[in-house]
């Protein structure tokens, strides 16, 4: 592959990848195609070499747009989406549009030039698991788990999988797709859980949990992410499904008390808030397929080395995030969060 191009490469986890491959395959260029809606940051593109990367402004639902882009690519990697749940709750009509109708415009364009396709999603397509039974025994979410989304967004997810395999069956699109469990590490939007208690943490504000905290969320660091996605991008066979995941199972609760113990505060120094309507109970992965076909291992497990430097991040960073701090408290705010 010569040159690939990244849709939401100025979100979180897209320019974590965007840095990922300008770093790992040096004959690859990346264009990337972003919105730059409040969720993308030319910032986090900064320090990429200009003969390595260019980022195009722009729409996933603009095909006009697309088509042109995609004259000189190899592959598209998916990343561009509308991707928080409690947003999702207050207004659906971005997650329709970009999710559905934006992966729609995408996968014409590249079934049209006929080139590779790599769709990314998310666990949450498949709904939520009970919590583990006193003995640890409990499921995980495979490739062949039925979809059961919960929310507007997991709903629109799952709808973009579906187009995305009905366009490898019924067109015959070079597509993948691979389900990620919940990421985190540098250029996270302070609305999500860690970086939002991380910058509370930081101005001295108590981290909030929603409901009771027993909600479980299989972490992953994102540059595991990233290798696992270039991975199933030059190896995974058209059409499969790849779920994405690093055994970091972990209750709300257990993060707040460690994030709480790497600010120095007692363990119990958090305040309960409004739970999320349709809050998903427990989400686990198993990547054994991803691992035994395509020979992928994580490498960032150590789970609390791995915050520690995102916090590093946060603090290092704060003109990064400061100026948006308050109006996503002032958000949260509404809705008693
Ligand atoms: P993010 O919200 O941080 O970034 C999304 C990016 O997409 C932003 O740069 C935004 O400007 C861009 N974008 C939004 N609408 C667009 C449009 N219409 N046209 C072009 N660009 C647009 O999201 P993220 O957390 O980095 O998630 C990226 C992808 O990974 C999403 O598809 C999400 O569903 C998936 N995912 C996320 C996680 C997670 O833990 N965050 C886990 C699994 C899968
Ligand atoms: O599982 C993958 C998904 O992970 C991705 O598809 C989504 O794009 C991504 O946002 C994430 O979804 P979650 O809803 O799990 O992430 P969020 O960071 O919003 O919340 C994580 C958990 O923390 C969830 O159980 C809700 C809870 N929470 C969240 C916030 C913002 C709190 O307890 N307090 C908070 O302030």
């Amino acid at each position: 592959m010569r040159e690939i191009v990244v849709t939401g490469g100025a979100g979180f986890i897209g320019s974590n990848f965007v840095h990922y491959v300008v770093k790992n395959q040096p004959d690859v260029f990346v264009a990337i195609l972003d919105k730059l809606t409040y969720a993308g940051n030319a910032r986090n593109l900064e320090g990429l070499p200009n003969d390595r990367h260019k980022l195009v402004p722009g729409d996933i639902c603009d095909a006009e747009l697309v088509d042109n882009l995609l004259e000189k690519a190899d592959a598209v990697v998916h990343y561009a989406a509308e991707s928080h749940n409690d947003n999702s709750l207050s207004d659906p009509s971005p997650f329709v549009q970009t999710n559905l109708v934006g992966t729609y415009t995408l996968i014409e364009a590249a079934r049209k030039k006929g080139i590779r396709f790599h769709h990314i999603s998310t666990d949450e397509v498949y709904g939520d698991l009970p919590l583990r039974d006193a003995d640890g025994n409990s499921e995980s979410f495979t490739d062949t788990t039925p979809y059961n989304p919960s929310s507007p967004y997991s709903s629109t997810k799952a709808g973009s999988d579906l187009l995305v395999r009905a366009w490898v069956r019924s067109f015959g699109l070079k597509a993948t797709i691979s389900n990620c469990s919940n990421n985190y590490g540098p250029y996270q939007h302070i609305e999500k859980f860690i970086p939002r208690q991380i910058t509370n943490l930081i101005c001295g504000v108590r981290p909030k949990l929603y409901g009771s905290g027993e909600n479980v969320r299989d972490w992953i660091h994102t540059n595991d992410h990233s290798s696992a996605v270039w991975k199933i991008l030059e190896e995974g066979r058209i059409g499969e499904t790849y779920l994405i995941g690093a055994d970091g199972e972990k209750s709300n609760k257990e993060v707040i008390e460690l994030l709480l113990k790497l600010f120095g505060k007692s363990p119990d120094d958090f305040e309960h808030v409004n739970d999320r309507p349709g809050h998903d109970l427990r989400y686990a992965i198993d990547s054994s397929k991803l691992r035994a076909e395509l020979g992928w291992t994580p490498e960032f497990t150590d789970f609390e080395k791995g915050v520690e430097e995102t916090i590093n991040w946060y603090k290092t960073n704060e003109d990064w995030w400061r100026s948006q701090k308050a109006e996503v408290e002032a958000k949260y705010a509404l809705s008693g969060q």
